[in-house]
């Protein structure tokens, strides 16, 4: 089956070779972070569990990764942090991977979040939401409604879905022009 997580990660080597400010939105096992922290120079990083952070802060470690700033807030107030302006965002949205399953993104947070960071992002900035199909339904429908409202030639935005399967995420990628 694709593994749309990694199909993210080639989009995002595909697009810069490297960037200078990344935001991790969704830590969680801090997976993405470690990526992040590979191909920019800094990376921050947000989730409201205090789990995802502890396993996050330990891969990171482990890794002998410096380049990463952690806070235990909603993505929805990412700039009450985060002062720079944003060269590349990912949102791995969903719940934690061996965690509570109750505990998960939001539409409404997520699209929050969303227009906060819109200001924010550089010229060639690129911004990868992983969107579940199934339990992220109304988010994956919500985010959907919104991206299409993103003007030309503002903003390129473009979706990448498996046809044949509905286990797999979909890709939504919005580059600021
Ligand atoms: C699918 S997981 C992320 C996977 C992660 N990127 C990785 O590489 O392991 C989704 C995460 O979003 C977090 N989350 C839920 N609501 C959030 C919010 N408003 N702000 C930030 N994180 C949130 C959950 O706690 C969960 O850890």
């Amino acid at each position: 089956m694709i593994v749309m997580t990694d199909i993210a990660k080639k989009i995002i080597a595909e697009h810069r070779s490297s960037y200078e400010v990344a935001v991790d939105m969704t830590v969680g096992n801090g997976n993405d972070t470690l990526f992040l922290a590979k191909v920019a120079s800094t990376v921050y990083g947000f989730d409201i569990q205090r789990e995802a952070l502890a396993a996050t802060e330990k891969r990171l470690k482990d890794n002998h990764v410096t380049n990463c700033q952690l806070f235990e807030t909603g993505h929805e107030h990412f700039d009450t942090r985060v002062t720079d302006d944003v060269d590349l965002a990912v949102y791995n949205l969903g719940y934690l991977p061996g965690g509570d399953k109750s505990i998960i993104t939001q539409a409404q947070t997520t699209l929050e979040s969303l227009a906060r960071l819109l200001p924010k992002l550089k010229k060639n900035a690129l911004v990868i939401l992983v969107v579940y199909q199934g339990h992220d339904e109304k988010e994956k429908r919500a985010l959907e409604a919104y991206v299409k409202t993103l003007p030309v030639p503002s903003y390129d935005v473009f979706f990448f879905s498996s046809l044949n399967t509905t286990d797999a995420p979909s890709i939504i990628g919005l580059i600021k022009k």
